[in-house]
């Protein structure tokens, strides 16, 4: 089965002629994405990916795949934002978030360089000691400071390890094309290269080799996921709402905002969707925070959060929203025994699987959060497949860059993202930034610091 969205809860929040009513702006921001005429009109490549437009980089990036699966145990990938968290998302969502620990023939993955704390660094040093190692430096602009200076850092590792020649063959570059420091350090050394294209961004990019490459090495089936992607393609490229789950996603999201529900939580009840629900959270917050506008995209894993957040949700500031991933099969189910003591009294759930018994989970605290005035939408998938997971990422990336239309934002950029970068710079005495180093230092002297 598709993907469907199930809107039949929304019943008290939104009625029908709301989204009559809202469907010429859909089909505004549809045009203008179609046409390729509204604002970041130069970032429209993720649209159209599947199946793989250059074929022969997609042979060598499964080619890769293979002899990272042979002759490494365990592949780093360094990458922040939008050039780690798909990656992530997927092999959680796939294989599970415990792939490293659990048995397998392929690689441990290591994800470095999307924080600056040195703890994590030598945490990472320390899991790859003793180990055969393959690197996949993950950068479009190939400056961006976290993956850069991890990427020094196990660079000089490498070749420790393996000689300049050696380390060569064993770190994988997805960069720009043509531009950008890093592209120039792997053309001088001979590193194998793969194209972030110019007209993806990083939080649209997991079905290029940004995405592709660390999946393929988990052995996950890319060609299962693009296969999957191009089916959602065609899916959701309808302008209608009642057609398109994409855009009666998006629709509803921008008439539940109107109405002031401006926090969105992405509710799974799978400890293998919580990096899909960082992918998310970076998608949305990025794509529509901005101009004083958003909504923003928070994500729980129930039942765990239920026993944290549950009673913010029940019964907290009525700014929240729901959109619930329901997963119809789980990877393996577990069979609940009979206890000949039934000294916990769940003897009632014996016979029983329990996929079961957490669907019974989603269902109550779906009538629950309901009656405490929660809007909740589900998104309803099979299983945990390859093709949901296309489907999925597609569904999302669509939703947001008309809602971003909707909302009346540039979807595609990313400009508040530079001011953090700014000051540290400042801070740390890069050269070029003396100025604003003289101007936040007054700041800092003001406040006492
Ligand atoms: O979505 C985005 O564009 C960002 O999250 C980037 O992916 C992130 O900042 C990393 O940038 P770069 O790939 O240039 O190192």
């Amino acid at each position: 089965m598709p993907l469907t969205l199930n809107t039949s809860y929304l019943a008290d929040f939104i009625s029908p002629h709301e989204l009559e009513y809202i469907q010429p702006q859909v089909d505004a921001a549809h045009s203008l994405l179609h046409r390729k005429t509204g604002p970041g009109n130069d970032f429209l490549g993720w649209l159209d990916l599947a199946p793989a437009k250059d074929a022969d980089e997609f042979t060598r990036l499964k080619e890769s795949a293979v002899w990272i699966q042979q002759n490494a145990d365990v592949l780093v990938v360094i990458g922040i934002g939008g050039s780690y968290l798909g990656a992530r998302a997927a092999i959680d969502y796939l294989r599970s978030p415990n792939y490293n620990s659990l048995p397998k023939d392929t690689p441990d993955i290591i994800f470095v360089g999307n924080t600056l704390s040195p703890d994590a660094l030598n945490e990472a040093l320390l899991l790859c000691k003793g180990k055969r190692i393959c690197v996949n430096i993950i950068s479009k602009s190939g400056t961006t400071t976290e993956p850069a200076l991890a990427f020094r850092v196990f660079r000089a590792l490498m070749e420790e390890q393996y000689g300049k020649e050696g380390a060569a063959r064993r770190i994988f570059c997805t960069t720009d094309r043509a531009r950008g420091s890093l592209k120039s350090l792997a053309d001088t050394q001979g590193y194998p290269t793969f194209v972030i294209p110019d007209d993806v961004g990083g939080r649209f990019s997991v079905f290029t080799p940004v995405g592709l490459l660390p999946i393929a090495v988990a052995g996950c089936d890319v060609d299962a996921i693009l296969a999957a992607c191009a089916e959602a393609q065609q899916t959701f490229a309808q302008p209608s709402i009642e057609k398109n789950p994409a855009y009666a996603y998006a629709a509803i999201r921008s008439l539940l905002h109107r109405k002031g529900r401006t926090a969105e939580v992405l509710v799974s009840y799978e400890p293998a969707l919580v990096m899909l629900g960082e992918w998310y959270k970076q998608l949305f917050g990025e794509s529509e925070g901005k101009d004083g506008k958003g909504i923003y995209p928070t994500s729980m894993c129930f039942s765990t959060d239920l026993h944290s957040l549950g009673q913010f949700v029940q019964e907290g500031s009525n700014i929240l929203f729901e959109t619930v991933i329901q997963i119809a099969r789980p990877h393996r189910d577990f069979f609940i025994k009979s206890d000949p003591t039934d000294f916990d009294g769940l003897n009632f759930l014996a016979g029983q699987e329990l996929s079961n018994v957490n669907q019974k989970a989603l269902l109550g605290t779906l009538l629950a959060h309901l009656e405490g005035g929660v809007p909740n939408l589900v998104i309803e998938v099979d299983d945990r497949s390859e093709r949901s997971f296309g489907e999925l990422i597609f569904f999302f990336e669509k939703a947001c860059a008309v809602g971003g239309y909707l909302l009346g934002v540039n979807p595609f950029d990313q400009p508040g993202v530079e001011a953090y970068k700014k000051n540290m710079f400042a801070l740390l005495g890069k050269p070029g930034f003396e100025d604003q180093r003289k101007e936040l230092d007054g700041r800092l002297t003001r406040l006492g610091l």
